[in-house]
C-alpha cells in the first residue's frame, strides 16, 4: 500500500481507539458509573444506551439537559428510574459525549456538528415539561 495512506491510517487506530477524546473522558466521568464503559446498562434499572433508539435524535441533547424520572409500577412494588441532568455541560462538550456514545456503541455512525447541539438545546429548554 501506498506510504502516504498507510501512515495516517496507522496513527490513526494505533493510538486511539476513538476519534471523541474528549467524549470518552466525559462519558467515563458523568455516564459510565451508570451505563457502563460499553453502554450496556445494568438490568432493570438503566436502560442501555447500546440499543437505545434515542440516540441520533435531538431528544438525547434534551435529555441530558434536563434529565429524566420515571417511576415504574411491577406488581406491588415500584421501580424509580432517575437521570440527572448534566445542564453543566457545554454543546461542545454534549456534542462530543454525543459522538462518542454514537460512535463506539451504535452503528452506522453519522457525526454531529456543535450547530446542531445548541439548536437542540435551545429547541428543548423553550418546552417547559421534563423531559
Ligand atoms: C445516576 C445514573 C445515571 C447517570 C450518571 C447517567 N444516566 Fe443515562 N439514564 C439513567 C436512567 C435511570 C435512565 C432511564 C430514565 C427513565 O427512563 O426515566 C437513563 C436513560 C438514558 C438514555 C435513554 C435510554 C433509552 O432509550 O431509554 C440515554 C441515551 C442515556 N441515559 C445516556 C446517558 C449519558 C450519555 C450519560 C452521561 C452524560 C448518562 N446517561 C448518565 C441513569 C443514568
Amino acid at each position: 500500500m501506498n506510504k502516504m495512506i498507510l501512515l495516517p491510517l496507522l496513527l490513526l487506530f494505533s493510538c486511539q481507539d476513538t476519534p471523541y477524546q474528549q467524549g470518552k473522558r466525559l462519558y467515563s466521568a458523568y455516564c459510565a458509573n451508570c451505563h457502563m464503559d460499553d453502554g450496556s446498562g445494568l438490568s432493570m434499572m438503566i436502560p442501555a444506551i447500546s440499543t437505545s433508539t434515542l440516540t441520533y435524535s435531538p431528544e438525547f441533547v434534551c435529555l441530558l439537559y434536563k434529565g429524566k424520572n420515571d417511576t415504574i409500577f411491577e406488581g406491588n412494588s415500584f421501580l424509580v428510574k432517575e437521570m440527572p441532568s448534566f445542564k453543566h455541560l457545554s454543546s461542545t462538550e454534549v456534542t462530543n459525549i454525543i459522538n462518542y456514545v454514537n460512535h463506539s456503541f451504535i452503528k452506522d455512525f453519522t457525526e454531529k456538528n456543535i450547530l446542531e447541539t445548541t439548536r437542540d438545546l435551545e429547541n428543548c429548554s423553550k418546552q417547559n415539561h421534563l423531559y
